[in-house]
């Protein structure tokens, strides 16, 4: 087990294997609760009591499986020095962490992330929560887990979809930075990252989490318009997740609504042509979806989940555009653009 990175005083280790996995896990001891879904569920068997299966998946994100992983704790006696650990992927970590960051005014949480999206992204930066009324993380805490704990092996039972969700998550963050080294590995290493070659994986998701502690380091609860940046393409994609109930899987989304920032970006001329094309091709390589656009007549409820979104600023909602890669900007966008660039074209 190997400490490589420290943000807001989460420590983050990479593990060789399991058995390594394992091994530091013995040393949390018994005053514990497990949170896992129904399909990580198996990984650990016997799986420690007390503990929690939530049926696998989005909808449970919510605060019914809030309230049982409460109940658990509070039936099972677990104290404030007790720690909830999390195996799963972003779902389970987004909601363990949040209960745990309310549970007796917070108790420790670890993260055992088991998805790409887990690794790469969620369990850094302290963001829990869970959904509400159709709306994606509208309830929520900054609450950074005390240690997570990655091991790539979990990779090779996750489903390509779920895979593919993460590996947007790693591309997105390849953009956020001047240095190419995420960048080129991309470009260059696509039938490693899709045969998921674990040297490959732990390279990825070390500078994926390196350059997302860049930004977290800077702004850790997103007030000063840096770590804002990390949310490239997500109020187009939010929107669309919204509009969809939910049906779109985040990281399909947050592909087509990287490619939506980029041709908007272009339309307002803060980017090149051709830079705005590399990014689109780029996730049109790997498979994503570039190409959707919303029906004419869903603009108005598109256009309601973008009003309704959480990280509006004064009632505008903002956007995050690229000038060029890892230089940003944080900005409105005319409604016309928006448009054009998600709406079927009029005929
Ligand atoms: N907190 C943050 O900063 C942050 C950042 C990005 C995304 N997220 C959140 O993360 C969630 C998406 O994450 P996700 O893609 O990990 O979704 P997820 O946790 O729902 O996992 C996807 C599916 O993979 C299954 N699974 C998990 N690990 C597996 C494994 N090793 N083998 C086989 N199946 C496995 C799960 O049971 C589930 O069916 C969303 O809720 C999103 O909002 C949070």
């Amino acid at each position: 087990m190997r400490e490589f990175l420290n943000c807001l005083g989460t420590k983050v280790f990479m593990a060789d294997s399991f058995t390594d996995l394992s091994y530091h896990v013995g040393t949390y001891g018994n005053n514990t609760l497990w949170v896992c879904d129904s399909n990580t569920a198996r990984m650990v068997r016997p799986l420690p009591k007390p503990n929690v299966i939530l049926e696998a998946g989005e909808s449970s994100k919510s605060f019914a499986c809030l309230e049982r992983i409460l109940s658990v704790a509070i039936d099972s006696g677990l104290g404030r020095d007790c720690t909830f650990i999390a195996l799963g992927g972003g779902m389970i970590c987004d909601i363990t962490a949040f209960a745990a960051s309310i549970y007796m005014r917070g108790c420790k949480v670890i993260l055992i992330p088991t998805t790409l999206v887990s690794m790469a992204s969620s369990v850094l930066g302290g963001k829990t929560s869970i959904n509400f009324k159709f709306a994606k993380d509208i309830v929520g805490t900054f609450f950074p887990a005390n240690e997570v704990l990655i091991c790539t092996d979990s990779l090779k039972s996750l489903p390509n979809k779920d895979y593919m969700n993460g590996f947007a998550e790693v591309l997105k963050h390849s953009l956020l930075t001047k240095d190419d080294s995420l960048f080129n590995i991309i470009a260059t290493q696509k039938q490693k990252i899709m045969e998921r070659d674990p040297a490959t994986l732990k390279e990825i998701i070390t500078i994926s989490l390196q350059i997302k502690k860049s930004y977290i380091d800077n702004d850790p609860y997103e007030r000063l318009g840096v770590r804002a940046a990390l949310n490239l393409g997500s109020t187009f994609a939010y929107a669309l997740e919204g509009m969809s109930r939910l049906q779109w899987s985040s990281g399909q989304a947050v592909a087509w609504g990287v490619c939506k920032a980029m041709e908007a970006s272009r339309e307002m001329g803060l980017c090149s042509k051709e830079f705005a094309a590399g990014v689109i091709k780029l996730f049109a390589f790997y498979g994503f979806d570039v190409t959707y656009r919303i029906q004419r007549g869903d603009w108005m409820d598109y256009r309601q989940q973008l009003i309704k979104n959480k990280k509006a600023i004064n009632g505008v909602t903002s956007f995050v555009l690229l000038k060029d890669q890892g230089e940003y900007e944080i900005t409105s966008i005319d409604e016309e653009i928006i448009k054009g660039v998600v709406m079927v074209p009029s005929v």
